[in-house]
């Protein structure tokens, strides 16, 4: 593109948006590092609009799961799009969204038997929390409360982030918050409970088996259950990113603590939520996060990789149980009065069931294991590097936790924004990831090759060492 008109569009793009999670002040001002115009993609790369590449390092905040313009879903949304491309679902319905939720139900829990779409994240945990919440007021119960963890991410919208436990995003809503109890998320590199609070370095290969862990996984499950046994007659559900809190920066749950959480569900009563909707569609390493313990929760929250992250859908999937108990008469007035203007939006359902068949036919979470266990191998190379405090990961995502001291853990000062700039420099070698304060995220697609996966860890080892 011209250099005048590629000047132009971030002259109005300055001029006219505000960008999510974005200080616009630094968005101002931020020449030389100008804001990339992206111009079109293809695989695992992103063109701007001079056509320079980036490997998206992110999965465009972790939506793309097959790889940019996969031709079976370009093809797929071409096909829709001849036919209706939008239709209300309140009242009507349509074939994409009823082969899609006959396809999603092969694959999830075998308890979980009804489909719910919206369209967002945000909108797939806000539709199970109020589920929940009339369950129990049909049962004639009033539970107003909700249990959820510590540095938990479930979106923006304010049920959400009700049960949101990150600070930085969450604290100065807690005015307009409902009720919630919070137990420690075993993010045990930084165990608040252990002596000292001394943060330890494990290496990628052997964290879920640390005895360090394992003793953090403990305390933190005590005090889940210590809530439930006070509280539990006022809980509706306790909510829970199965495996990993991406949003927190990637904190990897300690092997067997998601089923040791949903026991706790089930001897105290309380209803049990996952949000896979980072975790889902393989990228824990099977289909779904809830597999690895083979935990069965009232209800699923899907969204980003569901349409291979070409449109906006999300689904809560629940129980019978909770289905039948809003059927009634229609002047009892049980109906589930929830839903939104683009639910099951046509497209996206083509998208996504376009995205399911490739899951399927091509094995690709069967094929995925050799790129895990590369992935996991770069990352324990770069364990040892004396700015990494700590590298969690699991399946396609990785945190890599950066620090000033490694042996202390002491972290650099915050505005020095050493994350961010790591990120701004990598853009040099054409390659795009996201740090979330000092911890740089890697979240891949599932089609990912080895070498760009090392592309990656290699780029971020050589920034490291110009620390
Ligand atoms: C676990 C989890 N839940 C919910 C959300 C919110 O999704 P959305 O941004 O589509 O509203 C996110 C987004 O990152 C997430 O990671």
């Amino acid at each position: 593109m011209h250099l005048k008109s590629k000047k132009q569009l971030i002259k109005k793009d300055k001029q006219n948006i505000w960008h999510p999670f974005t200080q616009m002040a630094d968005w101002l001002n931020n020449d030389p590092s100008e804001p990339l115009v992206i111009d079109k993609a293809e695989g695992s790369y992103l063109y701007d609009v001079d056509g320079k590449k980036y490997l998206d390092g992110v999965s465009s905040l972790w939506v793309t799961l097959l790889g940019h313009r996969n031709p079976e879903i370009d093809k797929a949304i071409k096909k829709q799009i001849d036919k209706v491309a939008h239709t209300t679902f309140l009242g009507l319905t349509h074939k994409p969204a009823i082969d899609l939720s006959e396809k999603l139900l092969k694959i999830l829990p075998e308890n979980l038997t009804k489909i719910f779409y919206s369209d967002n994240g945000s909108t797939a945990v806000e539709v199970a929390l109020k589920m929940a919440y009339q369950y129990w007021q049909f049962k004639g119960q009033n539970r107003s409360f909700f249990l959820s963890l510590k540095n938990a991410y479930h979106g923006d919208t304010i049920g959400a982030v009700s049960v949101g436990g990150t600070d930085l995003f969450h604290a100065k809503f807690k005015p307009l918050l409902f009720k919630n109890y919070f137990a420690q998320s075993p993010y045990c590199y930084r165990c608040p409970h252990r002596k000292g609070n001394v943060p330890f370095p494990v290496k990628a290969d052997t964290f879920k088996k640390h005895s360090e862990v394992m003793a953090c996984k403990g305390r933190c499950i005590k005090e889940a259950e210590d809530i439930l046994a006070k509280h539990h007659k006022n809980i509706a559900a306790a909510v829970i990113e199965p495996v990993n809190q991406a949003a927190a920066g990637m904190i990897v749950m300690p092997k067997g603590y998601v089923k040791e959480y949903a026991a706790l569900c089930k001897k105290y009563g309380v209803l049990l939520i996952c949000d896979e909707v980072a975790t889902g569609f393989g990228r824990t390493g099977k289909m779904f996060a809830v597999e690895h313990d083979n935990v069965k929760p009232d209800f699923i929250c899907l969204s980003k990789g569901i349409t291979g992250g070409y449109l906006p859908l999300a689904v809560t999937a629940a129980t019978d149980k909770i289905y039948d108990s809003f059927l009634g008469k229609y002047e009892e007035f049980k109906t589930f009065f929830h839903g939104h203007s683009y639910t099951a939006n046509p497209l996206a359902c083509a998208a996504a069931n376009a995205t399911l068949d490739i899951l399927k036919n091509d094995k690709v979470i069967q094929k995925l294991q050799p790129k895990i266990a590369h992935f996991q191998k770069e990352l324990c190379s770069l364990s040892g590097h004396p700015k990494i405090g700590n590298i969690r990961h699991s399946g396609v995502m990785a945190g890599i936790e950066i620090v000033k001291d490694k042996k202390t853990g002491k972290a650099f000062e915050y505005k020095l924004k050493t994350g961010a700039k790591i990120c701004t420099e990598m853009r040099k070698d054409g390659i795009i990831i996201r740090n979330l304060g000092d911890t740089l995220v890697i979240f891949l697609h599932l089609t990912m090759t080895n070498k760009e996966i090392s592309k990656i860890t290699g780029s971020i080892k050589k920034h490291l060492d110009n620390l």
